[in-house]
């Protein structure tokens, strides 16, 4: 029986060439200049599928970017696993900031990656991933080594808030029925400490308009007699935080999990260094809400931040103007049992009630999503583990994460089963940033463990 690792060994280049393909093609969901991309990258997934063995795969159309739903059904009574993943990918810009072009992949060596990484836009947010996946079922059907049932579901709009993946979840629960879920589309903590992402931060995101005069003024002539659109915006903004960068949206920490010492404490054993991740960011310091370490701030506090800010004259040069509007987008990260419908009405009756008289305030609501926690004594999380255990050598870390995949509370509603989060990245791979990359080691380590996830969690089932 052919073994993972020589699979491996002798594949290796193909695996590398085949992602890099992909890679190759711009799949940004978020711009439809390039719908052309998105969509025919639907269809080499679909390609790769069939190549890897599934019995039926089909491009299931929605309102929007198509699903790639495929499966192979060995025996009704083994479990079933079903694989998410996303095909699409963010925006590069900026593009000056690339050492390479985004969609021409290269593999360089850095100082975290010897055997190199693959420098792309989606080699680990989530072609790469994903890919990972479509491999492991290459190898399990073509040396006669899948345990259980599979089914695969790779959407194109996940970067841009999953709204038509969420319907077609809804409208198939039969045909999407299983007993795991698994998806690798988050971090582990390093390259020798594996790690299970056992939470996930929820989501609202908004954007706020404020609107003075009806049109720009010249700031000499108007200005400090009416109200300067950009100067309320940021008041208000600033008002958001109080001195502890504690949140001032009343209501707002109303349903926030208070974790115990206890947990407080396990997640601290955590191996983490302040100091590095200082230096890979290059500050001087930390900051965040008092009370809290580092880690706690990024995964189990829920935040509010501005993710871009704009209005009046930004060209070259100065000119004297006082803008007749001024806009920002806005996120807030949440934690579990924060409502994220909720808290985005939360925000919008806040943000009206602080405008001062002379303007007019517009929340206008974008996505958003429900965090997620997951025990680590389920089934499937005992399989991922063995099988971290056997690739890795150690036992995996519960990790909670800061980011957000909000579908995943979603199929735990809809499909009444658990998700498995197996990523294989790590933080410094630059996702949605310039320059990001997926270690070639990583690569391999995820298409060698997730064969194992399969065999435990069918063993465990039984
Ligand atoms: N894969 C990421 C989420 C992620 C990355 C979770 C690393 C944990 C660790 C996903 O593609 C993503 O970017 N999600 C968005 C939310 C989405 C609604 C646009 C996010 O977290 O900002
Ligand atoms: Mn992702
Ligand atoms: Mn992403």
């Amino acid at each position: 029986m052919t073994h993972i690792q020589s699979y491996i060994k002798e594949n290796k280049d193909r695996f590398l060439n085949e992602l890099i393909e992909l890679l190759k093609i711009p799949s940004i969901s978020a711009d439809s200049a390039y719908r052309n991309d998105v969509l025919k990258t639907a269809e080499a997934i679909k390609l790769s599928l069939e190549k890897a063995g599934c019995d039926t795969v089909e491009i299931c159309t929605t309102d929007g970017y198509p699903i790639v739903y495929g499966e192979k059904i060995i025996d009704k009574n083994l479990p079933t696993v079903l694989v998410y993943g996303h095909y699409d990918v963010q925006p590069p810009d900026p593009l000056d900031l690339w050492n390479s072009p985004p969609f021409e992949p290269v593999i360089k060596k850095t100082a975290l990656h010897p055997e190199g990484a693959i420098f792309a836009r989606g080699a680990c947010d989530d072609k790469g991933q994903m890919y990972m996946h479509v491999k492991a079922m290459e190898f399990m059907t073509s040396t006669d080594q899948l345990p259980c049932n599979v089914k695969f579901m790779i959407e194109g709009e996940e970067e841009v808030g999953s709204s038509n993946l969420a319907i077609f979840v809804k409208e198939n629960q039969e045909k999407l029925k299983n007993d795991v879920i698994l998806i690798s589309d988050t971090g582990m903590i390093a390259q020798d400490v594996p790690s299970i992402t056992t939470g996930l931060r929820g989501l609202s995101y908004v954007e706020v308009e404020v609107t003075g005069p009806n049109r720009d003024l010249h700031s000499g002539l108007y200005g400090g007699a009416v109200a300067n659109p950009i100067n309320v915006l940021t008041k208000m903004i600033a008002s958001l935080h109080d001195e502890n960068n504690h949140i001032t949206i009343p209501g707002f920490y109303d349903k926030v999990e208070v974790l115990s010492k206890e947990e407080r404490a396990e997640m601290a054993k955590a191996p983490f260094s302040l100091d590095d991740y200082k230096k890979a960011l290059d500050i001087n310091d930390v900051y965040g809400e008092t009370g809290y370490t580092t880690n706690e701030r990024n995964a189990i506090r829920p935040t509010l931040d501005v993710n871009g800010i704009w209005g009046g004259y930004t060209g070259e040069g100065a000119k004297t103007v006082i803008a007749s509007k001024a806009y920002a987008k806005i996120s807030m990260r949440l934690v579990p049992h924060q409502d994220w419908e909720e808290i985005t009405q939360l925000f919008t009756s806040h943000f009206e009630s602080i405008a001062p008289k002379g303007v007019t305030v517009k929340v206008t609501p974008h996505h958003g999503g429900q965090g997620y926690v997951t025990p680590i004594n389920s089934l499937g999380y005992k399989a991922a583990s063995k099988a971290y255990q056997d690739t890795f050598g150690k036992t995996p870390i519960p990790q909670r994460s800061g980011g957000s995949i909000p579908i995943v509370s979603l199929f735990e509603q809809e499909l009444k089963s658990k998700t498995i989060l197996m990523g294989f990245g790590l933080d410094s791979d630059a996702i949605h940033s310039p320059n990001e990359h997926f270690g070639v080691f990583n690569y391999l380590k995820g298409i060698e463990t997730i064969p194992l996830f399969y065999k435990y969690f069918t063993e465990l089932s039984k």
